[in-house]
């Protein structure tokens, strides 16, 4: 072998050896990372088991992540927030490998979050008001929530809307739900400018409203005590059958009309003024007179029940003598008196030009009726609500559970009725 071989020889071997060492270095590096690792995530508190999973499941970065002590202050501090599903545990580890904090994944994986999340109508910009309103509950419940919320914030950019009345818009929306939020805000904020006027019927909203449009110089007071009354629609218009089921509360005028043929049964009225009245308006009749003879006052029928027929006599008589709108004002069309229900009685005369209302017989009359069930029927300056001038003679039986309230009330029949029976 030259010299220069030799030379060559001892070179290749060289090589080889560092190779070798550098083979060996760099697998006891791996194997020594490898355990290390383990040793680390043993340190971190991790079980044999769960650091099987995140040696199969996670890359070495991932799995460095975790080996690292936040990571374990981090999982620590999840498994004992109430939050925690054990279940998911990986889903933290992954979490937090990902470089997620621990609060975060507590949120993200919470079983009402994900139901929120994952709600119809479910919309990011409100996330935190649903966690805020609602921080936890049943997941089935979690749409219906998402919705309120929607709603509700919806809501507070609609024109008009006042914080004070969020209830009632809520309740107004469960009441109805097909409204759009404008009209549900509008619908409370109205009512609320009605609510402080006496005699205010919800129902009737729409028509008040649409009155004061077509009056808007009228006061809002008025507007209600002429809807109540129904004047908003002309007289004799959108007739319909008076609702007989209300008894002796039962109202008939211009509006509601008594049937041609009906009859009640009824009591004469000998000895007491002429004609009949319904039976108990006749027994009534009968004792308000005899009370009132008894304190020297005088009082009979002149005109009680009426058949259709005889209402048709009287009113188109009076068309003929004074015309149709003169006759209006103090006579019934047939089917819309009074009378034909056998509920009415005219007492002592039927004639303006009597001033009965000067008598000392209509002074006891408004004094004591009521404790007989009978009313005033048509009042003072009440022309417009009831349709007909002032009748200090004509008298109606409602009974004495509710003459005196009426009586009382200062309102027409036609309002009373609209507040408390219809
Ligand atoms: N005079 C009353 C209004 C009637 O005709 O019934
Ligand atoms: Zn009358």
């Amino acid at each position: 072998m030259s010299k220069n071989n030799k030379a060559q020889n001892k070179k290749r071997t060289g090589a080889v050896i560092a190779v070798v060492i550098a083979v060996v270095v760099i697998a006891g590096a791996a194997v020594w990372y490898t355990s290390r690792i383990d040793f680390k995530l043993q340190q971190a508190g991790y079980t044999k088991q769960q650091i099987q999973e995140i040696k199969t499941a996670f890359t070495d970065d991932e799995q460095k992540i975790l080996a690292a002590n936040k990571a374990q202050a981090d999982i620590i501090a999840i498994a004992q927030d109430e939050r925690f599903q054990a279940d998911k545990l990986t889903d933290y580890l992954k979490g937090l490998a990902e470089g997620k904090d621990a609060d975060a994944l507590l949120e993200e994986l919470d079983p009402w979050v994900i139901a929120i999340r994952a709600a119809k109508g479910f919309r990011e910009e409100y996330y935190d008001d649903y966690l805020r309103v609602y921080p936890s509950g049943e997941p089935r419940d979690a749409a219906e929530k998402v919705a309120y919320i929607n709603r509700s914030l919806d809501m507070i950019n609609v024109e008009g809307y006042n914080v004070l009345f969020a209830d009632e818009y809520e309740a107004r929306y469960q009441e109805s739900p097909q409204s759009s939020l404008e009209d549900i805000v509008k619908h409370v904020n109205k009512i609320h400018e009605y609510k402080d006027q006496a005699n205010f019927i919800e129902s009737k909203l729409e028509r008040y409203e649409a009155y004061r449009a077509e009056n808007p110089d009228l006061e809002l007071a008025e507007v209600l005590r002429r809807v109540n009354a129904g004047v908003d629609k002309p007289f004799y218009t959108d007739i319909q059958p008076a609702d007989m089921s209300k008894g002796y509360l039962v109202l008939v005028n211009k509006y509601f009309t008594v049937d041609r043929d009906y009859e009640p049964e009824l009591e004469k009225l000998t000895g007491y003024g002429y004609g009949s009245l319904e039976k108990t308006a006749a027994e009534w009749f009968k004792k308000m007179v005899d009370a009132a003879k008894a304190d020297g006052i005088t009082l009979r029928s002149v005109s009680p029940f009426r058949t259709w027929g005889t209402q048709y006599s009287f009113y188109w008589g009076y068309v003929n003598s004074a015309g149709q709108a003169k006759a209006d004002t103090y006579s019934a069309r047939p089917g819309h008196s009074e009378h034909e229900t056998g509920l009415a009685v005219d007492i002592n005369t039927a004639d303006t030009a009597d001033h009965f209302e000067n008598t000392k017989e209509y002074a006891w009359l408004i004094d004591n009726c009521y404790k007989y069930g009978y009313i005033l029927r048509y009042l003072p300056e009440k022309e417009y609500l009831t349709g007909y001038i002032y009748e200090p003679w004509h008298y109606r039986y409602v009974g004495v559970d509710y003459a005196q309230k009426i009586m009382e009330s200062g309102l027409t029949f036609e309002e009373w009725y609209a507040l408390n029976v219809e």
